[in-house]
């Protein structure tokens, strides 16, 4: 199975880039930053997309993503989000991806802002049990 894990993370704390590192160790794959690779490159058969909120909207770049991304590409997503309150970053992804198509898992991953490190082994688990 192909897997890919992409995030977008933009604060100096690195929430969602900790959350998509530790669901690819469960994985065993690389989790890699929307900013460093603004394609898929390969098809994949599960693509783990990740990104957070600010002033209530996800970050431009995260919506471009989604907005770009090719549905011959992936066959589903799964999504996993870190916050102060919202999870509207998840909701906002499920409609967009979801109207062009593609398989959106309704499982995903939340963790807070404040207690990333306490998500760490759980999103690792996560990452592990999507691929059962
Ligand atoms: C400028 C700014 C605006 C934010 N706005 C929201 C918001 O509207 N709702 C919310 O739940 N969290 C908000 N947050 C919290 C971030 O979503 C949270 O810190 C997240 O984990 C950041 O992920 P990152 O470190 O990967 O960038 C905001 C954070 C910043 C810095």
């Amino acid at each position: 199975m192909n897997i890919a894990v992409r995030y977008c993370s933009k604060t100096k704390f690195g929430n969602t880039r900790r959350i998509a590192e530790a669901i690819a160790d469960g994985i065993g794959v690389k989790a890699v930053s929307i900013a460093d690779e603004p394609r898929l490159q390969d098809k994949v058969d599960i693509l783990f997309l990740g990104g957070a909120p600010y002033a209530n909207i996800m970050a431009p770049e995260l919506k471009e993503y989604a907005e770009e991304l090719d549905p011959k590409m992936v066959s589903k997503v799964v999504l996993f989000t870190t916050s102060n309150w919202s999870r509207r970053t998840v909701l906002a992804l499920k409609k967009m991806l979801k109207g062009k198509g593609i398989t959106v898992c309704e499982d995903y991953f939340y963790a807070h802002m404040l207690n990333i490190d306490g998500k760490l082994e759980a999103a690792k688990e996560f990452g592990k049990k999507m691929m059962e």
